[in-house]
């Protein structure tokens, strides 16, 4: 399949206007993205853990306009006009055009909230792209009612993409493959796609506490850190050991070996961190009490034989990682030991979920 897939037909139908409102998750990765080629096609495959709490919810209206030669939209976030909102989404807009025609014709009004708090450190470009790609795809289904749902919920996981790579992994399913890899079929670098395989009842109702250790602004933008990979010295090598994670994967979800789980979630984290620091411009984005939580989590791991894990995104928060029969101890472990590293001892208790509410 190529792009040209997902550029419509002449529309028959018409829409004068009307609204959608979709809810998407942010979800949290396993083996992580982190470098990309040309229109947001990502340098390796990864795997994610969709999470079911932290959401964001859009609400797009739209109204047909005079003339058709430029964007025209207002972004809201919590009833609060953003305007500096607005780069990102005339971006976002300029990318899926072509896949979009109907783009320039409407004024649109989006107004979108989180579950979360905006300045939590927690990202909300999976959700909120994946949340606004939905909406975009209701005014396409509009446009051409014969839409299945599953070229639905591909073209937008697809459109997502183009707005924020890892958001297209935010669409449908717990587990959720994006980018080509040999072993798994269906996977492609356009699109996210459910992981098809068995997992064991190990990985089912999986836990993730994510503990809020710096709530400020990114220090290094998510498109100044896949740069970050061309011509990185250990780039390829990296990315081949995507593909072999990825692989190993595959068998410890099929026979629940969470030990092997751990040493690659764990290792994946820091080799994302590690590429930072190896980079030319080079970042150190984990904090003091990053380093603290990750030591009494190993430190709890050792003394209780605990299943506990973490994972880091592209900045000093961590993702706490357990499975559901451990949920009980664990979070007694975070509250006692390791909320006095969070910043104002704020946590967010996550689980993964299933992908946007989705009622086709
Ligand atoms: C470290 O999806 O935010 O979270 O495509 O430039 O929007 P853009 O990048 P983005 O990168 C996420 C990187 C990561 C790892 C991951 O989610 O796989």
């Amino acid at each position: 399949m190529t792009e040209k897939h997902f550029i419509p037909k002449a529309y028959k139908n018409s829409a004068e206007k009307g609204s959608y409102t979709w809810s998407s998750p942010s979800n949290i990765a396993l083996v992580k993205y982190w470098g990309k080629k040309e229109n947001q096609i990502p340098a390796n495959p990864s795997i994610s853990f969709t999470l079911n709490h932290c959401k964001t919810t859009t609400k797009l209206s739209f109204s047909k306009k005079e003339n058709d030669d430029e964007f025209s939209f207002d972004v809201f976030l919590d009833d609060e006009k953003k305007d500096d909102f607005k780069p990102k989404i005339e971006t976002f807009f300029n990318r899926i055009e072509k896949y979009l025609p109907f783009l320039k014709d409407y004024h649109f009004k989006i107004e979108t909230a989180n579950t979360f708090p905006h300045s939590s450190g927690i990202a909300s470009s999976a959700s909120g792209m994946s949340a606004l790609a939905l909406c975009l795809m209701s005014i396409e289904q509009a446009l051409v009612p014969e839409i299945t749902n599953e070229h639905f919920i591909q073209k937008a996981s697809f459109l997502a993409r183009l707005g924020s790579g890892s958001a297209c992994r935010s669409l449908e399913g717990d587990l959720v493959v994006w980018g080509k890899h040999d072993q798994i079929e269906g996977s492609s670098d356009l699109f996210g796609v459910k992981y098809p395989f068995e997992v064991h009842q190990n990985f089912k109702n999986y836990k993730d506490t994510i503990l809020l250790v710096d709530k400020g602004e990114k220090q290094v933008s998510s498109t100044v850190g896949h740069n970050l990979m061309h011509d990185h010295p250990f780039a390829k090598k990296r990315f081949k050991q995507a593909h072999e994670n990825l692989s190993t994967l595959i068998n410890v979800f099929k026979t629940g070996d969470i030990k092997t789980f751990i040493e690659i979630v764990e290792s994946e984290a820091l080799t994302l961190h590690a590429m930072m620091m190896t980079s030319m411009p080079y970042f150190i984005l984990m904090k003091p009490n990053t380093l603290e939580i990750i030591n009494k989590i190993w430190g709890f791991r050792q003394k209780t034989d605990s299943n506990i894990c973490f994972t880091l995104d592209a900045g000093a928060n961590v993702h706490v990682l357990y499975p559901e029969n451990e949920a009980e101890n664990v979070l007694e472990f975070i509250k006692n030991e390791l909320v006095v590293f969070c910043q104002k001892g704020e946590y967010i208790n996550d689980k993964i979920g299933f992908g946007a509410e989705i009622n086709l």
